[in-house]
Formats: C-alpha cells, structure tokens, sequence
C-alpha cells in the first residue's frame, strides 16, 4: 500500500540518484507545485539546490512576498529574489496573441534561470513542479489526435544549448496528491490548500495586451474577489476562483456621468485535477455584492459578468 511518507522517501532516495553532487536551480512560481517541489529536493540535496523566485509582476495581491516569507522564514531554504517585471512587461508589450504570450513568457524564464545558473558557477539541473495533468494536457487533449491546447510554461522540455537536465519529482501526481505531499513536508495549510496558479500568471487572465496599469486593476478586483469568497467561507468548495479583465470598455452611469471602462469576468470552478471542471453556482447575492464592491472600489472597471462555462467546452483560464 501506498502512502505520501514512502512516496517522500522514495522520491528523495531518487532525487539522490539522479542528481549525485551536481547542483539544481529549482523556480518558484508562487503556486503549491513548485514550492512542494523545492521542499522535496532540498530535504534530498540541501544546498547543492538553489531556490529562484522570478517576480514577473504578473503576481496576485501581495503573493510574492508570502513566497518570499514561506521560504526564508518558515523553511531557511536560500532563495534568490529575482524582481523581472519590466522585462516581462516590455517583453509582453503589444502582444496580443494567447500562445505567443504564453511562449514568450516561458522563454523568459528559462533566460532568467539560465543567467542565474551562471551566476552560482553553472548548475547541472533544473527542477520543476511539473504534474501529471500538465503533461497530458501540453500535448493532446481528451485522446483525440494530437492537438496543442496550451503551451504550459513548465513542459516541453529545454533548449538544446541549456545543458541542463530536468528534475521533475511530481511527474506522476495529481493535484490532490500534490497538496498530500505538501502537508507531509509540512507546508503551512493556508499554503497548501491555496487555488492553482498558473506560472503565466495575469498575463492569461488579461485577454490582449497586458501593461502595468491592466495588471494592477485586475489585481485588485481578483482580491475583492477572494476576500468575499473567504468571508463567505466558500474557499475550500472552489477549485479555482479569479477575475479576469476583457479588453472591451462597455458604457455605464455612475451617480449622474457617464462611464466608459474595462469589463471584468468572475470565475469560479469545481474539479479534482483541473482536467475538467464545472462552475461553482453562487447565489445571486453573493455575486451581486462582490460586482457592487469591484465597481465601486476599483477604477478601471464598470461593469462585472460571470463566466457560466464549463470545462470542456472552456478552459479554466481564458487564454
Ligand atoms: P486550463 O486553463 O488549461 O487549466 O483548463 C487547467 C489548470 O492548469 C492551470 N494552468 C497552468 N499551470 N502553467 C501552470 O503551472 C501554465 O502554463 C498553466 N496554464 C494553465 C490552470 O490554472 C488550471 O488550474
């Protein structure tokens, strides 16, 4: 019989194997994957790992510093802080396209890592917490012929020139199995129980051409969002909850103006593994209230719909 404590030790045991004295640089994308990852792989190797945080400014409210504080606080596990978010920006300025955004956006951060690799003198791995979902999903799509859905940022491999090999110790885990592991390692619940994120951040939740401006709005509707999500003690029903912000600017009337801005779209799922998914069915007053509170508390955004699609016909994340 199989439990998450033999699965720890057998995948340290494996880690061991597979990475001997070299070093790994491992990326943090502020979701429970990677950090279960990191933690599995520094028990296994200690500091022949380094831990590398690419801040791309495509960050939820306040995460990046509760990663920050996850890792040198809870765990003293080193960590590397890069702060890349106008690289991300200018690299995603003008771009409009969902794939070229995701591919820029994964290209990036294999730049990034790779300079950091030079920086501790070359590393011979890299670790992801790339799961079982992810893999099927990057390459075909409900067994049909094979069909590109999305170009997860984590899969598909490493540039030739990288030198690099892949550490990726959650290749046959799915998410529940994941969030196991995590509490078997110890990670804090409010941590482990956290909504998945994806790498790309809100720059798949940002339909056209992402900026600062766009990103800062949409982050603070995404946390009206789950603030009223929490204090309606629904966070752990939901799979994945988030705003997204439309690039269509609709009329409105507020007090006795006109006004002309962004629409923004609420999501809500229930699923296990992310494969499929259907929408989470607020009431009507809940969702009243939180379209009242974005409207009212953020600029930027007049007007407020919910998302009603399942999974299939929709993905999770709109681009
Ligand atoms: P979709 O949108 O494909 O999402 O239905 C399924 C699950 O995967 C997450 N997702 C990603 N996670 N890198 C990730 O780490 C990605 O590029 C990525 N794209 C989607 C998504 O949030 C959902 O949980």
């Amino acid at each position: 019989d199989w439990t998450m404590a033999e699965f720890r030790r057998t995948k340290i045991a494996e880690i061991r194997e597979q990475v001997g004295d070299g070093k790994v640089i491992c990326g943090l994308s502020g979701g429970v994957d990677s950090a279960v990852a990191a933690v599995l792989i520094h028990e296994a190797i200690g500091d022949q790992l380094t831990c590398v945080f690419v801040d791309h400014g495509l960050m939820r409210m306040n995460e990046a510093e509760q990663v920050v504080t996850l890792f040198r606080d809870h765990y003293n596990i080193p960590l590397v802080h890069v702060n890349a978010e106008e690289m991300f920006l200018s690299g995603l300025a003008g771009q409009t396209d969902p794939e070229k955004k995701r591919k820029f956006i994964g290209g990036a951060f294999i730049d990034l890592f790779e300079a950091e690799a030079k920086r501790i003198g070359g590393a011979d791995f890299l670790a992801q917490g790339t799961l079982y979902p992810d893999v099927i999903e990057s390459v075909s799509f409900t067994g049909g012929p094979s069909v590109t859905i999305k170009s997860h940022h984590n899969v598909g491999g490493l540039p030739e020139r990288m030198n690099m090999k892949l550490v990726e110790p959650l290749r046959e885990l799915f998410k529940d199995e994941v969030r196991e592991l995590g509490r078997e390692l110890g990670l804090p619940e409010i941590f482990v129980g956290r909504h998945p994120f994806p790498g790309p951040g809100l720059a798949i939740r940002i339909p056209g051409e992402v900026t600062k401006e766009r990103c800062d709005i949409l982050r603070k509707a995404d946390a009206i969002y789950l603030e009223e999500i929490r204090n309606a003690g629904l966070y752990d029903a939901i799979w994945q909850a988030f705003a997204v912000l439309l690039p269509v600017k609709t009329v409105g009337v507020m007090g006795d103006g006109r006004t002309y801005d962004s629409v923004c779209g609420l999501r809500a799922v229930t699923s296990t593994d992310g494969m499929t998914a259907d929408i989470y069915p607020f009431d009507s007053a809940f969702l009243s209230r939180v379209a009242t509170r974005i409207i009212n508390e953020v600029q930027g955004i007049n007007r407020v719909v919910y998302d009603y699609t399942s999974k299939p016909p929709g993905t999770i994340e709109w681009e």
